[in-house]
Parts: C-alpha cells; sequence; structure tokens
C-alpha cells in the first residue's frame, strides 16, 4: 500500500460504447470501425510515452504510478488491444497499484475476464444503473437485470475488487425498485457502489426531453429519500460512506477515487480526458483534451518535437487546453468542493497556509461549527458531516467566504 505522499494517478479515456444511451455526456460515440479504434489506442500509447516521459523528467513518477483507470466510454469493449499500454507502465506501476477498468455487464464474459485479470486489471467497475426492467429501458441500456446480476457475480469471482454504479431518480422510479437494487448488491457481497443521482445533462437526448417536457426529473423529495435510503441500509450492511457518491467495504476503497477527492497529481491521456498536476506552492495546472477521438488521433501524428518537452509543452503539443485562470482561490474552491464531500475531508491548516488566509466565520459557518455540522479536527482537518454532503456545493461557498487573506 502507498502512503499519503506518494500518490500519482493515471486516467486513460476510451471514448467507444457499443451504444449511446440518451442519458450519458461523457465524450464517447458508438460510430466507430476497427481501424478507427486501433488508430485511437496507438495515439494513446505514443501520447501515454511523452507524458510519462515528461513527468519522469519533472521528477514525478520517483515513487511509481500508484493507480491507473481506464475510464470511457466503454473500456470493456477490448481487452488484448489494452496490452501495450499496460505493458508500457508496467515499469512505472507501485507494488499492489490499483488498476481499474469501467465495464458493462454485457462485456462480462469469462475469455475478456481472464484477459483483464492476467494483464493487471485488478478492480472493475461495472455500470449496471439497475436491475428494473421500466428503469433499463427509460435509461436506454442493453442489459437486462437478470443477466446483469450474473454477469457481476462471474466478474467478482475472477476479479473480487468490483465497483457496481447504480442510478436512482430515474423518471418512474419506485421506492421499492430502488430498495430492491440496494438489496440486489448487498446480497451478492459487492464491496464497493456508487450511486449517483441521475442528471439531466441539457445536451443529451434526456436532457431535450426534460426542458420540452417529454419525461419529467422526479422532485426533490423522492430523491433525497433514496439517498436517505441508501445510507441507513448501506451503513447496516457494514459499508463505509467514503463520499457523497460512494460507499466501499473495508479494504475496498478506490484508491483512484480518494486522489481526485484529495488534491494528488494524475495525467489524464484520450478524447476528453482531464489531468491535474499538483503544485505546493501554486494552484498547479489542469488541462483538458478536446472530445473528438479523431481529432486526437490525428493529434499525435507530428510529435517528435515533443521528446524533451515539459508537462505544459506536452500538452499544449498535444492540442490539450491548459485551464489559463487559475489562481489559489480556484484551487481552494476546488479542494472545499471535492474534499468536504468525503469521510476524511480537507487538511484546512495547511490550505490555509498555502493560500496566506485566516479562519473568520461567516455567522452561518460560525453556527454550523458550533452545531456540528462543520468539524475541526485536533490535526487540523475540515470535515463537513455526512448528511450534508448532498448539499456540499453550498458548503463549500460559505467556508470559501469565511477564508480571508491574512
Ligand atoms: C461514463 S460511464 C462509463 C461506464 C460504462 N460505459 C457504463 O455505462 O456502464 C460511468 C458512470 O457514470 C454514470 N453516469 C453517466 N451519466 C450519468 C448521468 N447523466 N447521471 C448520473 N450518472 C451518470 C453511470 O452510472 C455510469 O455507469
Ligand atoms: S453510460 Fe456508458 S455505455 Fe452509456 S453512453 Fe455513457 S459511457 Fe457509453
Amino acid at each position: 500500500m502507498s502512503s499519503a505522499s506518494n500518490k500519482f494517478g493515471l486516467y486513460l479515456h476510451i471514448p467507444y460504447c457499443a451504444a449511446v444511451c440518451p442519458y450519458c455526456d461523457f465524450a464517447k460515440t458508438a460510430n466507430f470501425t476497427g481501424d478507427v479504434s486501433t488508430a485511437y489506442f496507438s495515439a494513446l500509447k505514443r501520447q501515454l510515452e511523452l507524458w510519462l516521459a515528461a513527468s519522469a523528467r519533472a521528477g514525478l513518477l520517483k515513487d511509481g504510478i500508484s493507480s491507473v483507470f481506464f475510464g470511457g466510454g466503454t473500456p470493456s469493449l477490448f481487452a488484448a488491444e489494452l496490452q501495450p499500454i499496460m505493458r508500457l507502465i508496467a515499469s512505472f506501476l507501485q507494488p499492489g497499484a490499483e488498476v481499474s477498468l469501467e465495464a458493462n455487464p454485457d462485456d462480462l464474459q469469462a475469455e475478456k475476464l481472464a484477459i483483464w485479470r492476467d494483464i493487471g486489471i485488478n478492480r472493475v467497475s461495472v455500470g449496471v444503473q439497475t436491475f428494473d426492467a421500466a428503469g433499463l429501458k427509460v435509461l436506454g441500456r442493453t442489459h437486462d437485470g437478470g443477466m446483469a446480476a450474473d454477469r457481476v457475480a462471474a466478474a467478482m469471482a475472477v476479479i473480487p475488487n468490483l465497483n457496481v454504479d447504480l442510478i436512482y431518480g430515474w423518471p418512474g422510479q419506485t421506492e421499492a425498485s430502488w430498495a430492491q437494487d440496494l438489496s440486489r448488491v448487498v446480497a451478492m457481497g459487492v464491496p464497493h457502489l456508487s450511486l449517483y443521482c441521475l442528471t439531466f445533462e441539457g445536451k443529451t437526448p434526456l436532457g431535450r426531453q426534460a426542458q420540452r417536457g417529454v419525461v419529467k426529473p422526479p422532485p426533490e423529495s423522492p430523491i433525497v429519500a433514496a439517498y436517505e435510503a441508501a445510507r441507513t441500509l448501506l451503513h447496516a450492511e457494514g459499508y463505509d460512506h467514503e463520499e457523497v457518491s460512494n460507499w466501499a467495504k473495508a479494504g475496498y476503497s478506490c484508491a483512484h477515487n480518494w486522489l481526485y477527492w484529495q488534491d494528488q497529481s494524475f495525467i489524464g491521456v484520450g478524447a476528453g480526458a482531464h489531468g491535474y498536476l499538483a503544485d505546493p506552492n501554486g494552484p498547479g495546472i489542469r488541462y483538458a483534451y478536446p472530445r473528438n477521438d479523431r481529432l486526437f488521433s490525428k493529434s499525435t501524428l507530428d510529435v517528435n518535437g515533443l521528446v524533451d518537452a515539459t508537462l505544459d509543452e506536452v500538452a499544449s503539443g498535444l492540442g490539450a487546453e491548459i485551464d489559463p485562470d487559475r489562481d489559489m482561490d480556484t484551487w481552494l474552491i476546488e479542494l472545499l468542493g471535492s474534499g468536504l464531500r468525503t469521510t476524511r475531508g480537507i487538511d484546512f491548516g495547511t490550505a490555509l497556509a498555502r493560500c496566506r488566509k485566516k479562519w473568520q466565520p461567516t455567522l452561518v459557518a460560525g453556527e454550523a461549527v458550533k452545531t456540528g455540522i462543520l468539524a475541526f479536527t485536533t490535526d487540523g482537518r475540515l470535515l463537513l458531516r455526512s448528511d450534508e454532503w448532498f448539499r456540499e456545493a453550498g458548503w463549500a461557498v460559505e467556508v470559501l467566504r469565511s477564508c480571508v487573506d491574512i
């Protein structure tokens, strides 16, 4: 196990899906052939080589890579295609590094599971969303509930470190159906759960249907009730509620998630991928690739000039956009936004020192400290009480207002 000081992550985006779900706003396309994905994988490997070389030159790889995440899209469409990348990163991985792959239930066949295990994938995150037939229809999924349950069980037998994603708040969902979804994953002994409230993203077919009034997003109260039902059941079943959307059995925390929630660096490579390079003396660098997969593959055609480049030069040379307006306030609001909704909170003493600020609570923040909604630990961490994680954005702003320049 790696210690808190030597985390460094790698996110690789695979933007291909067998079919596109109407609610999904991630960088993805179902419009590809074998040639298109082959070109994409070779671009991904080439760009990763450049990122690794620049990271090594910047001294970021001294302790190696602590976690890798193949996200999508649907990385599980592929198996042997991932091997060249796994070979490339093998010598950089810390002992026991977590290597996750996002999967659709449809792809969890025995042959693929064996290949993933053999090439070093040691964690699988399966997007089940729901086992309910009506819900699967609303969400445009291609699996049925029984098949998803069978495939998840088969996958856990090969790769036991497994997460299931479920979605609540879909139009037509009932309390009983949500309770059934939860009890099903609990009964299966799934060790990590990500429970997401459906967002109606403006640019998606479902979002547009909601704008036109064709589908009706549920009101807030059943959504809050669904969240509370999950909190109560999963607490009773021995899951730790680690972050607003994530629950884990002991020993099954997702190291890669914690890296995002605790201001640690990660390189992101691929169409639509984001990366973050932390800087102990400043706001760090955030960059994002354009979302188009073919543009991504093309951007690798002429990159020989980048062999001795710095990390910023690699990012811009590969067509990623670096956020030019970051300052310490941006850094602090991001830290609060991601850290306050976790069980570990944030290292507030260090954060204030870095931003040259002091704690001068607003009336609301002062009252929240008195009532225990906000709490300071003896080692200088700031925690938000877990029943308020749902409203973390508001609390982050309140805490930010309470941090004044020295
Ligand atoms: C990018 S998807 C990739 C996983 C995989 N392709 C799948 O669909 O099973 C990761 C997860 O994000 C969640 N997600 C995607 N769009 C969402 C939305 N609009 N609202 C809530 N959750 C969403 C789903 O739970 C999904 O499993
Ligand atoms: S939810 Fe998963 S399968 Fe559906 S479009 Fe998004 S990435 Fe693809």
